[in-house]
């Protein structure tokens, strides 16, 4: 089972909602390859005081407003072709008569209590905070700055304290349960400062579920919230067959709900004797010119830049930039227009659809499209290109990087085996060999090799790319067999001789956006694609990161290729390399 968050019927989707199912869905895609039954989970949380505020101004029912949000999430889920399996809305009755039977077992079990409390409550996230952790914010809201407020409640409570010894080992011991690894710091420390006992329902608004045998409370949109995770798989009715699915592989989502997935989730579950989630993944923070996006500011990359972005680049185009620049990790990262329009540049249209539209090309030229007999004669290897070894270390480490979740390595991977087929189609010459016809076998294995080669990097790509390697699939067949699993797919030797292939254009050129996704006319693009600035006298060599120098190379080998069958600097195709090569340089 992988998991998105369930989404706040209260906001609007933006970049960080997109962002973290597109995460969980490419995961969720790997595993499928790898012939997983997943079971991918998102949803709609609709409770709470925020939706019950909203709801009064608009003076319309909060379930009417819950019904409109929920729609434009599951419109948003769907216009991203993110592959959920179920969408469970909070409001669904099999949510809420689930929840309602957890809660009572663990009022039976004395996990939840009535009690009173006094503290600090920041009620733009509905959530208390400890004396030590209220002074440490001076007492403000350290998500939205308002001022926290002291309030006086009687309360359910959820005995968190007991669990404390127990989530503070499975935080130290089980490096594998909280990643990137250093989320674990932050939660231990809180950790460390003691676990209370937190409230968990509300008397304040109406806008919830029940507390069961006391409806004068409502729970607390947390517990209710979390719970999606097991009621959607029916965890608390019996001979659901979906039960098999928990515990979960993975709940993805933002780091600023680790505390309740990592902490206060674990516990509920050891209270409820289930077994915890194998990991959870809290990903990093999309800000933008260096600021976090927030409602205040306005700064939000909303849907509709989303848009935007999507229908220029494509959707596997965009995906590919939320999957190779986005917060993946611990860090934050800036979205910008201008990473957005380079990134598709260098590696989709430069690299990887260059590269399969001059080989497949090659093959329909010099072929007729069918790849000859004998080409995969694997004792045909050509100095430095031993193409098994290069495709089955690189995929292995694409493989490795999915499971981290580092899906900018995965990505690299395919991207040097591809830079290295554009070398060994310099090196080799094949349009020098296909004019000697004692070069023939040499021709089709040279052919076989860099095909192969590329059938291997898209199916490395097929999660984060899965339109544009289906598109290649119909000229250029990457499996024999739909089911074929990936491990299977990424085996050296896939194509046959007798394939037929056809010339294949995956990436169309494109003009750069602004940060609002409007098409820039040539006087704003950037600097890069303008005329560069007069060069100094002295000559010094640059260094550039490894793999800007392996693109570098891939582009200079091109140029040379292209002159090399006839083309001159007037040629459109070669000015375009050479433009290419030149922002290349210029990106470092
Ligand atoms: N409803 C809760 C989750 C309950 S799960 C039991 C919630 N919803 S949310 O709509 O506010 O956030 C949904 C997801 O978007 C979370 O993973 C959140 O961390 C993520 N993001 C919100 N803003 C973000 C960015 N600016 N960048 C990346 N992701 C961020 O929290």
């Amino acid at each position: 089972m992988v998991t998105t968050p369930i989404y706040y019927v209260n906001d609007k989707p933006h970049i960080g909602h997109v962002y973290t199912s597109t995460v969980a869905d490419i995961y969720a895609r790997y595993k499928r390859l790898q012939n997983m039954d997943v079971f991918f989970l998102t949803g709609t949380d609709e409770h709470g005081l925020k939706v019950e505020q909203s709801a009064e101004k608009r003076q319309i029912p909060a379930q009417a407003l819950a019904d409109e949000n929920s729609l434009v999430f599951q419109e948003v889920m769907k216009s991203n072709e993110i592959s959920f399996d179920d969408f469970i809305r909070t409001t669904d009755e099999r949510h809420t008569t689930q929840v309602q039977a957890f809660v009572e077992k663990l009022l039976k079990s004395g996990d939840v209590y009535l009690g009173k409390f006094e503290g600090w409550y920041d009620e733009g996230q509905e959530e208390y905070y400890t004396e030590t952790k209220a002074k440490e914010c001076n007492y403000e809201s350290p998500i939205s700055g308002k001022p926290m407020v002291r309030m006086e409640e009687e309360n359910y409570y959820f005995k968190l304290s007991k669990y404390e010894s127990k989530v503070k080992e499975l935080l130290e011991t089980n490096d594998s349960f909280l990643t990137p690894k250093e989320r674990k710091n932050e939660l231990l420390q809180r950790v460390n400062d003691g676990l209370n006992d937190v409230p968990i329902s509300r008397t304040n608004f109406t806008w919830g579920i029940p507390m069961p045998g006391d409806e004068q409370h409502v729970i607390y949109v947390w517990i209710d919230a979390l719970m999606n995770y097991i009621t959607a798989i029916g965890m608390a009715q019996d001979g659901e067959e979906k039960q098999k699915y928990w515990p979960a592989s993975i709940h993805v989502m933002a780091k600023e709900i680790s505390w309740f997935h990592a902490v206060i989730w674990p516990a509920v579950l050891m209270a409820l004797d289930l077994p915890l989630p194998s990991r959870v993944h809290a990903h990093g923070f999309w800000i933008r010119e260096g600021r976090k996006m927030s409602k205040s500011l306005g700064n939000f990359v909303d849907l509709t830049v989303l848009n935007k972005f999507s229908n220029h680049y494509g959707l596997d185009g965009f995906r590919y930039y939320l999957a190779t620049e986005g917060p993946i990790g611990a860090q934050d990262a800036n979205f910008a227009s201008s990473r957005v329009q380079e990134v598709y540049g260098t590696d989709l249209v430069n690299t990887f659809g260059n590269s399969t539209s001059r080989t497949t090309a090659m093959c329909v030229k010099y072929f007729d499209g069918i790849l000859p007999e004998k080409s995969d004669d694997n004792s045909k290897i050509f100095e430095g290109y031993d193409w098994k070894s290069i495709c089955e270390k690189e995929a292995a480490e694409a493989v490795c990087a999915y499971e981290n979740m580092e899906l900018n390595k995965a990505t690299q991977a395919a991207m040097r085996i591809i830079a290295k087929v554009d070398l060994f189609i310099t090196e080799t010459e094949p349009f020098r060999m296909a004019k000697d016809p004692n070069e023939r076998e040499n021709l089709g294995a040279v052919l076989y090799q860099c095909l192969e080669a590329l059938r291997i990097s898209a199916c490395i790509l097929e999660p984060i790319l899965p339109n544009k390697v289906k598109e290649m699939h119909a000229g250029l067949p990457l499996y024999a067999n739909e089911s074929d699993s990936m491990e299977k797919r990424l085996i050296w030797g896939g194509i046959k001789p007798g394939t037929t292939v056809s010339k294949l254009a995956l990436f169309p050129r494109l003009d750069p956006l602004d940060e609002n996704g409007e098409i820039m006319k040539e006087a704003q693009a950037p600097a890069a694609s303008k005329k560069p600035a007069k060069k100094s006298k002295t000559k010094v060599k640059k260094v550039y990161s490894p793999e800007t120098q392996a693109k570098i190379d891939a582009q200079g080998a091109l140029i040379r290729s292209m002159k090399e069958s006839g083309k001159t600097n007037d040629d459109a195709e070669v000015a375009e390399a050479v433009k290419i090569l030149k922002e290349l340089k210029a990106s470092e």
